[in-house]
């Protein structure tokens, strides 16, 4: 399987440059799975609910949405990407998986990340793997989600074999602490971050870039500098994600003292 993220700077609020800037740098690349950061096509830094609204779109009619089913039926390639969406009075901090057949998979972040708290709804709906070719199954979580181990893990114990996580990082940790969630779940884990600085009101946040894709083993199989707007790809064979044996003798589900924890 050939899995990667794209990793660019979105201008604030231009939804169709993001969007056609996305398309330029996908170009002729073709994999079975790309991850694209956090919120890519509007921005992160929302002021004020009301301009959060202003961009936020309703699934399955919404711009981005549209984009991402498009081009995944005309690279036949299974994307994933973040944006705001609607639901009545309520605007998430969502993803969205779409597959080539228009099969398509939300996910809305459960872990708000600062002023995240005063702009978008918490969702409450459960961690669930979707599957895609083949049995492998993709799990999504966004950004600040990574920090809490229980959200891959439950992922992990549902059957997850690839995380998707799109991000728009500003803390310094995950990059690395990505290399010890892969290995404590065996699992592939694509980080898409962006770029760029965002200065808007009293907010000012600066990404960390350094999307990667991290193996079960722990091995980081390509990682981006934190500027370069780039898209990479791996080759990758999932059922690597299957073997929870760490030595012969352990198993990191099996071996869980869960009556103890
Ligand atoms: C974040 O969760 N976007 C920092």
């Amino acid at each position: 399987m050939k899995i990667g993220f794209l990793q660019f700077g979105p201008v604030f609020g231009e939804v169709e440059a993001n969007l056609r800037k996305v398309r330029k740098l996908i170009g002729d690349t073709s994999c079975d799975v790309l991850v694209l950061p956090e919120l890519f096509s509007t921005g992160y830094t929302f002021r004020n609910r009301s301009e959060l609204r202003a961009v936020s779109e309703t699934v399955p009619k919404g711009r981005t949405v549209q984009f991402l089913r498009e081009v995944s039926s005309e690279k036949k390639m299974a994307i994933v990407g973040g944006f705001p969406e609607r639901v009545g009075r309520k605007v998430y901090n969502a993803s969205l998986l779409c597959l080539p057949g228009g099969r398509f998979h939300l996910y809305r972040k459960k872990h708000l990340y600062h002023f995240e708290k005063k702009l978008f709804s918490v969702a409450h709906d459960p961690f669930e793997p979707f599957p895609v070719n083949g049995g492998v199954k993709l799990g999504l979580l966004i950004c600040f989600d990574w920090i809490f181990p229980e959200a891959m893990r439950t992922l992990s114990l549902s059957g997850a074999h690839i995380i998707c996580h799109s991000a728009n990082l500003v803390l310094s940790y995950c990059q690395d602490a990505m290399i010890t969630r892969a290995l404590e779940n065996r699992v592939f884990i694509i980080t898409a971050n962006r770029t760029g600085t965002e200065k808007r009101g009293r907010f000012t946040h600066r990404f960390t870039g350094m999307s990667q894709v991290v193996s079960p083993e722990g091995r980081i199989l390509t990682r981006a500098d934190e500027r370069e707007e780039v898209l990479s790809v791996v080759r990758i064979n999932p059922r690597a994600a299957k073997n929870k044996n760490i030595t012969p003798l352990n198993n990191i589900i099996r071996d869980r003292r869960k009556a103890l924890y």
